[in-house]
């Protein structure tokens, strides 16, 4: 049964944007992104969204403000969202995902606790929806090695994978993510600009399968990206906030644990604070912390620390943080007690993906002429 209606492309009459210049298309896909952001609340039935995340741990305040809160922005406007945990995924760059369970099961209670609405939105996991992994053998069949071998996101992840080699499934990944994506003919997606090749090969696939088996109609929507202006948070050691580098202010982590890890936050030994986020990194994605989670700009705050120093900047960041988080850990508590919930959150979510592949496998099927 497919009780999700299937929204359409959005709006072909959209003023068109120049051609861009620069290497990943960030210009053009901004200026998209901006008619974008006043197209939806006018009509985001027409919407829907389709992003998610790895389960390789809890998800930390780099997420939230890069991605998280973005989300169920999308959704409280109205936008259908579909939020993929992609288990297979964990295996790009490493060989075993470990405690994968339990990691989806934290994942889940993150989206709980910051307000994705499972009434309104979909949880999934991606090795639960076959038909959606069915898509991948013909997208295969649409690119080529070569262009393969020409992805600058892939090139930077085979870079800092830690394997000794090159899987399959790595070099193949903007293939799996064009089936995440067109499984359930999301036609928005939002992104950082380093996934704009990704999502070009998506909007390729489906602009060559349409093309090869369409017969003049179209399967598949072209997605297209929602560049959202994600603010890049340091983690505590100055270096860009990452599960795997242990410098991360996890979404649960408690307010002492919060204090503690603020309180080692890395700064400079200038006194006066400033924001100048060039010259002065660790210190000005601090204030940048603190105003995200006040509605502030990092610039008032620096004003009103001024020559208080890195200690009273600190104090600031903590309460900014614990105040702004206690909601959202309160939600996720309460969840964490109720586990019959929790998973069945996931296998509804689950239920409706499977329905929506489903669907979408049987139209390809069809168009390929291989529905026997
Ligand atoms: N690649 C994303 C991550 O690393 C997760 C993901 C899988 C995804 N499939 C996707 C995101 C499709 C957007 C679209 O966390």
């Amino acid at each position: 049964m497919n009780t999700v209606p299937q929204p359409t492309s959005p709006n072909p009459d959209a003023p068109a944007v120049e051609p861009s210049t620069d290497a990943l298309g960030t210009t053009a896909a901004q200026a998209r992104s901006a008619v974008l952001e006043k197209l939806i609340p006018k009509d985001p039935g027409r919407f829907r969204v389709l992003t998610g995340d790895r389960p390789t741990g809890r998800l930390h305040l780099g997420h939230y403000f890069g991605t998280l809160h973005n989300r169920v922005r999308l959704q409280n406007l109205g936008v259908d969202l579909f939020v993929i945990i992609a288990d297979y995924q964990v295996l790009t760059d490493r060989d075993v995902a470990d405690n994968l369970t339990g990691h989806v099961e934290e994942l889940v209670l993150d989206y709980l606790a910051i307000g994705v609405d499972p009434a309104r939105s979909t949880i999934f996991t991606h090795s639960a929806v076959p038909a959606l992994n069915q898509l991948l053998l013909p997208f295969l069949s649409l690119v080529s090695v070569a262009e393969l071998n020409r992805n600058p996101t892939v090139k930077d992840e085979i870079a800092h994978s830690r394997q000794s080699s090159v899987s399959g499934l790595m070099f193949t990944y903007p293939v799996h993510q064009a089936a995440d994506i067109l499984f359930c003919r999301a036609n928005l997606v939002p992104v950082g600009q380093d996934q704009l090749p990704h999502l070009e090969l998506t909007r390729t696939i489906a602009r060559r399968f349409n093309d090869r088996y369409g017969a003049g109609g179209a399967v598949f929507p072209e997605p297209e990206a929602l560049l959202s202006p994600a603010p890049l948070l340091l983690g505590t050691d100055g270096t860009k906030m990452s599960k795997s580098r242990g410098n991360a202010i996890g979404l649960a982590a408690d307010a002492d644990e919060t204090a503690r890890l603020i309180k080692g936050a890395r700064t400079d030994c200038e006194r006066h604070i400033t924001f100048d986020p060039a010259g002065r990194p660790e210190v000005s994605s601090l204030l940048l912390l603190a105003a995200l989670c006040q509605d502030r700009t990092p610039q008032q705050l620096a004003d009103d620390i001024g020559s208080a120093g890195a200690a009273a900047l600190k104090r600031t960041v903590t309460e900014a943080v614990n105040e702004y988080l206690a909601p959202v850990r309160a939600r996720r508590s309460e969840y964490a007690r109720d586990r019959a919930h929790l998973r069945r959150t996931l296998r509804e979510g689950n239920e409706r993906a499977r329905a929506v592949a489903d669907t979408t496998l049987a139209e390809v099927r069809a168009a390929m002429n291989s529905h026997y």
